[in-house]
């Protein structure tokens, strides 16, 4: 990592080395009680799974779909990086999700809704019920909207059950959904449809948000303005209540744009789609996800593969049984709530819990009464939640007798204090952990371990996953040997089922993002020249267990969530005072890291603080709120080289209290002392 390391526009890689300082743990083994009953329990499955056996490996996941056609080929790699997977068959995800399980678990739990309020009965609904109500939607999507196979929709939903409903409904007719967190703001949303392209957008009136009921038809107009002003026209806009029946928002509909989805579904009651039969290749959805630019990317997935890959991992990583009772505490406005509360589970016939709210709302017990309450025995949340539950919530022993079997840690490093609190004290030393890594781009998991075949090793996700062969690069592009302990760029040598198409509308991104760096031969046909960037540091260490450190590009990680530097920076710009904006990465004992912000401002400008507050409004309203900087820092000039360039890394020292290093050859030293005593005091 040594140019990383050196190179002054980037301040990731020893942010990464800082946020990991924990020693190897020793191993436990997984609980004999998970074991005696877990699905996948074949010690030959890393042989299946082996490179001699690649690509033919993934049929094993393929054959947990039902297909409407038989694909002929498992991968083509006639046009790289441009994977195609099992292709010439035909399939639908909306039916291998809910029609498939009708005749053996009919009336059985598909999802089960908790609303914030504590006092709302939970709700669960039945996979005929949902089979209903998907089509219900669907053939208003058809022939209400007009839309068909190909078309992109942008969802702006929270977590209700309208959600994966409308998901669904797309899926059935082949319609590309493109999903946005609702916690981002109208701008961001907005910004969305006009990259993908939509005509219609599909909102809520309002939802459940720590004890308010947020009025969210408002981020739809200005969603609409922003689509237009880009020049991308939205014909309607259609609205779910969130009390059907009922407006609960303030914001007036415009008349003629705007119309209650309750109200339309009148006409459609009763009604059946076919579900459309899909080439394996056809995209299912737009996940955007921040990059090292600007601009937001559209991460493409395709129908077979992504659902074969989705499957396949729930089955034997998350161990889901159509028995379970399974909770993943992430939103489904992230690819964790695709894959790991819509697809994988609902393929697997499982019963998916849904809950609207903060995880801490009314109080840090919440969490453990909804698992108590629903006999949830699959937990699954990121260590941002971990963390924060366990600042406030010490005494959880207290807080139910909830019997979990199976957890999950994703989106961040677990450091091992918040692993073993986790174990001991959630899991009652009965619950397998896994800490699963993966990206928006890789469909699902990457590295952890096989649940009942692997021992757990706190702060270190693991080995790969069965067919996924990682490789780790240094920046020439020389391959660490393995089990060297040495950091570097982790790559996945192969490609597999999950990962991305392309990214929408931009092929040449999506090679210049992960493979143009470290591909030797662009013209070879062979996968082996096309190990795949994913712009994570890693180690591997002498077991084969990855420990990951996090990003080494300008991407900051808050609570699992992707943040571009970039597109802060771009939001603190649109401040008039604001000349110069640089965000640096800070290490947060909650969420991991979280963006602070430095902008420049001339000398004319003498209320600071008054650009402080502009700046974070900014910020919450061309993002959203999960874009809060948690500092900003109002500063004279910023240090820079004699290019011109802004030294964040000096920043990032600053503001990580870490020793900054020689900053001689700067254009202008003299200021990083004064931004140092502005920053930490004398
Ligand atoms: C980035 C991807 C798809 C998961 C949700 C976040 C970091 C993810 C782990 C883990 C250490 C992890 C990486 C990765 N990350 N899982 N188990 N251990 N780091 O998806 O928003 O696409 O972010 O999250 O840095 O690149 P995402």
């Amino acid at each position: 990592m040594t140019d990383s390391v050196k190179n002054d526009e980037r301040t990731e890689a020893n942010e990464a080395q800082i946020a990991v300082h924990w020693k190897e743990e020793k191993y436990i083994e997984p609980p004999k009680s998970f074991v005696e009953q877990a699905i996948l329990n074949d010690p030959g499955v890393r042989k299946r799974f082996d490179e001699k056996h690649f690509p033919d490996c993934f049929r094993e996941y393929a054959d947990m779909l039902t297909w409407f056609k038989p694909y002929t080929k498992v991968l083509d790699t006639s046009h790289p990086p441009f994977w195609k997977w099992f292709t010439g068959g035909k399939l639908n995800a909306c039916y291998n999700c809910v029609d498939r399980h009708l005749d053996k678990y009919r009336n059985k739990a598909a999802l089960i809704f908790v609303s914030e309020p504590e006092d709302d009965v939970p709700y669960a609904m039945t996979y005929q019920e949902l089979y209903v109500r998907v089509n219900e939607m669907a053939a208003l999507l058809k022939d209400y909207c007009g839309l068909k196979a190909g078309d992109r929709v942008t969802l702006h939903l929270p977590m209700t059950l309208d959600l994966p409903i409308t998901m669904l409904a797309c899926a059935r007719l082949g319609v590309i959904h493109s999903q946005v967190f609702a916690g981002f703001s109208g701008q961001s949303c907005g910004q969305r449809i006009q990259d993908s392209g939509s005509h219609y957008l599909i909102t809520i009136d309002a939802y459940w948000r720590s004890g308010k009921l947020l009025d969210h038809k408002a981020n739809a107009d200005i969603a609409v303005k922003t689509a237009e002003a880009a020049g991308q026209h939205v014909d309607k806009v259609l609205i779910w209540q969130r009390y059907p029946g009922k407006y609960s928002a303030k914001t007036p509909l415009v008349k003629g744009r705007d119309v209650f989805v309750n109200d339309v579904l009148k006409d459609y009651k009763g009604k059946r789609v076919e579900p459309a039969h899909m080439d394996a290749e056809a995209p299912l959805f737009l996940m955007y996800s921040s990059g090292t630019t600007g601009k937001p990317k559209g991460c493409q997935h395709r129908t077979g593969g992504y659902l074969a890959y989705v499957a396949g991992t729930s089955k034997w990583i998350q161990d889901i049984h159509p028995e379970d009772t399974y909770w993943c505490m992430a939103d489904i406005g992230w690819i964790t709530g695709h894959s790991y509360i819509v697809y994988g589970p609902l393929a697997l016939a499982a019963t998916s819990v849904i809950y609207e709210g903060t995880p801490t709302y009314p109080d840090v017990g919440r969490p453990w009464r909804i698992a108590e309450r629903l006999g949830v025995n699959i937990f699954h949340t990121s260590p941002t939640a971990v963390r924060a539950l366990r600042r406030l919530g010490e005494n959880v022993p207290k807080m139910g007798p909830q019997k979990f079997k199976h957890m999950t840690t994703v989106g961040e490093p677990i450091e091992p204090k918040a692993w073993h609190w986790y174990f001991d004290q959630i899991g009652k030393g009965k619950a397998v952990i896994v800490d699963t890594w993966w990206q928006t781009e890789n469909g699902g998991f990457l590295c952890s371990t096989i649940p009942a075949l692997d021992k757990m090793k706190p702060g270190s996700a693991g080995p790969a996953l069965p067919g996924i062969y990682p490789v780790i690069l240094d920046d020439n592009g020389k391959e660490l040997p393995k089990g060297s302990g040495i950091a570097g760029n982790m790559c996945i040598r192969n490609p597999w089922p999950g990962i991305i198409q392309t990214i929408w509308g931009d092929d040449q991104r999506f090679i210049d993002t992960y493979y143009r760096r470290f591909c030797k031969y662009p013209k070879s046909k062979d996968w082996r020249d096309w190990p795949y960037m994913s712009g994570d540091g890693a180690v591997d260490a002498p077991d084969g267990y990855y420990r990951i450190l996090g990003r080494i590009d300008d991407v900051i990680n808050v609570s699992g969530h992707r943040l571009g530097t970039k597109e802060l920076e771009n939001a603190c710009l649109t401040v008039p005072e604001v000349s110069e904006a640089a965000v640096v990465p800070v290490v947060d004992e909650i969420r991991g890291k979280v963006p602070e912000v430095y902008v420049s401002v001339p000398a004319s400008v003498t209320d600071r603080a008054a650009v402080a507050k502009k700046v974070i409004k900014a910020c919450e309203d061309i993002i959203g709120k999960i874009a809060r900087p948690s500092k900003v820092h109002v500063v004279p000039d910023m240090p820079k080289t004699r290019s011109g360039k802004i030294m964040r890394r000096v920043l990032a020292s600053i503001s990580n209290k870490r020793d900054i290093g020689d900053v001689t050859t700067l254009a202008n030293p003299e200021v990083v002392e004064k931004i140092r005593v502005q920053v930490q005091g004398k």
